[in-house]
């Protein structure tokens, strides 16, 4: 196993993080235009953003994070649960790069789990479970207030790794939140509460592709 402290990002130039924000009047888009799973029809309002748009925007956060990161050794630290997806996804984009460009990024990958919310509350503690190999670049499902990842980032500067970067595929507009922003962002999302993609609300919903707004009878018929 490679050590944090061998882990070594140079060169890195500071950009401007670019992002899509989604606006507060989003519609988002009819749950007839696309296939969600029979078991969640009756749950969903509408779907915010496709998969295929994940996708697609997974895509070029992977071809960013190559041209700054190329040559040097990732270790990549999945936040489950939810981030299992956007983890998996980004990584196969970067596997694909490094099969095809003058650049490539070696990768070791590690798992932390993080517990925070209950029903669509965040509560005020941060549960870290397991991640024994605390590491550096840090795939991340949504950043709300921002507690979560501060957290973790007081956790892995214990390890003084070189360099620690944030890729979060959501990052939510919310006057709650701590002023913290990710290095790579995916989309920035009005403050609703979404699932789907592996985001959920009390563990349903990870098993839907597509991130989508609850409706309010689903929140209680789901809640805890
Ligand atoms: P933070 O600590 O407030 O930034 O919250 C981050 C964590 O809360 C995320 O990793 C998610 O697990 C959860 N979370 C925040 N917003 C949402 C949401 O809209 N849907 C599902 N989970 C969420
Ligand atoms: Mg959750």
């Amino acid at each position: 196993m490679l050590n944090i402290s061998e882990v070594c990002f140079a060169q890195i130039e500071p950009k401007v993080a670019l992002l899509r924000q989604i606006p507060d009047d989003e519609k988002g888009y009819e749950l007839d235009l696309f296939c969600v799973p029979k078991h969640y029809e009756e749950d969903l309002d509408r779907v915010i953003i496709p998969h295929g748009l994940i996708m697609d925007r997974t895509e070029r956060l992977a071809r960013d994070i190559v041209r700054d990161m190329g040559g040097h050794h990732i270790v990549a630290l999945c936040v489950l649960k939810g981030g299992y997806k956007f983890f998996s996804d980004l990584l196969d984009y970067i596997k694909a790069l490094n099969q095809n460009c003058d650049k490539s990024v070696p990768l070791t990958v590690d798992f932390i789990r993080l517990k925070s919310y209950c029903n669509d509350q965040s509560t005020n503690s941060v549960k870290v479970i397991g991640g024994d190999e605390l590491s550096t670049l840090t795939g991340k499902d949504i950043v709300e207030t921002g507690r979560t990842m501060e957290t973790l980032l007081s956790l892995l500067s214990e390890c003084n790794p070189k360099m620690v970067k944030v890729v979060s595929l959501l990052v939510k507009r919310t006057p709650r939140s701590s002023g913290y922003r990710p290095d790579y962002m995916g989309f920035e999302v009005p403050d609703w509460f979404l699932v789907g993609y592996a985001l959920d609300y009390n563990e349903y919903f990870r098993d839907l592709g597509h991130i989508c707004i609850l409706n309010e009878k689903a929140k209680v018929k789901y809640k805890v």
